[in-house]
């Protein structure tokens, strides 16, 4: 199949309030404070099986400079494995990625559902494993601090793990995974575990860090509701390719439950059905 676009115009779909607010989002977005800005990635004539399970067939992609990148698609169609190619955590059969001029392997950092941390230290080590080589620096506390502070969690430095919620563990995971100021952040279900209250919370949290630190994210999701809200463009995985790219014209903040972004998660769920009855 080849790749189409599907067209989504939310002036169609009913009144954009705050017409100005895309402009100023963009202009800020350009501009983070204090980190280095995210890289670019391209990724060309992307190929991996598993034995004789072809996964990802012919995947082709750029995603410029931090950009905010939604990744959906049915259970197995390739999601975490291309996650899992893009951080390095695995070899493709043929194809190129490519980020750029002078990356180093910390400047692409992954996320996944589970927060993983480590039982016997405490928050604040935990967060200071994210720091990798640069855990032996003499700054490495306060960096690890401040990354806690990001994420409104400074307060349980000194706790252990096993005593925080889901919700915080998983923002403990989010500083572990900004301590070292990633250029691109891939996140693999990240909020997948958490209840809806929480787990809005966090997408905002997400979308905060993102836009303040500039790094390039790219986001695997179930939640359509959730790639819409967060994401400048969703792509959809289906048959080992990216079947669908949508570019989400939608200001920033978006309201949750507004008629744009609920228009455009039929849209996308709407895509998700019909190419599951074809199988
Ligand atoms: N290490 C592996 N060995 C063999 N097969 C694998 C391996 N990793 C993934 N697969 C297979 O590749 C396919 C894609 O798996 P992947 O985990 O990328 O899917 P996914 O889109 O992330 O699914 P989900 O939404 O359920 O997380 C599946 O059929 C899976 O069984
Ligand atoms: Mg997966």
């Amino acid at each position: 199949m080849m790749q189409e676009a599907l067209r989504f115009d939310p002036r169609a779909a009913g009144p954009v309030t705050r017409a100005d607010f895309p402009e100023q989002a963009r202009v800020a977005r350009h501009q983070p404070k204090g980190a280095r800005r995210g890289l670019p990635l391209t990724i060309r004539g992307l190929r991996k099986s598993f034995g004789d399970n072809a996964v990802l067939r012919a995947i082709d992609l750029h995603i410029p400079a931090g950009q905010f990148v939604a990744i959906v698609g049915r259970s197995g169609c390739g999601k975490s494995t291309l996650l899992r190619l893009i951080a390095g955590l695995e070899k493709p059969d043929a194809g190129t990625i490519s980020f750029g001029e002078g990356t180093r392997r910390e400047d692409i950092r992954v996320m996944f559902q589970e927060p993983r941390l480590l039982p016997w230290s405490r928050v604040l080590g935990n967060v200071e494993v994210g720091l990798g080589a640069g855990r032996g620096s003499p700054d490495a506390k306060a960096r690890a601090a401040q990354a806690l502070v990001e994420v409104g969690l400074d307060s349980k430095r000194d706790q252990w793990p096993a005593a925080l919620s889901g919700g915080q563990k998983q923002r403990v995971a989010l500083a572990r995974a900004l301590v070292s100021h990633p250029r691109v952040l891939a996140f693999d279900e990240p909020l997948g575990s958490l209840d809806a209250l929480t787990r809005i919370s966090m997408q905002r949290l997400l979308e905060r860090v993102w836009h303040d630190q500039g790094f390039t994210a790219i986001l695997v999701t179930h939640d359509v509701a959730e790639a819409v809200a967060l994401a400048d463009r969703v792509l959809i995985i289906e048959e080992g390719r990216i079947a669908h790219d949508l570019d989400v014209h939608i200001g920033r903040p978006r309201e949750r439950g507004s008629s744009d972004l609920a228009a455009l998660e039929g849209t996308i769920l709407r895509e998700l059905l019909r190419s599951g009855e074809d199988v």
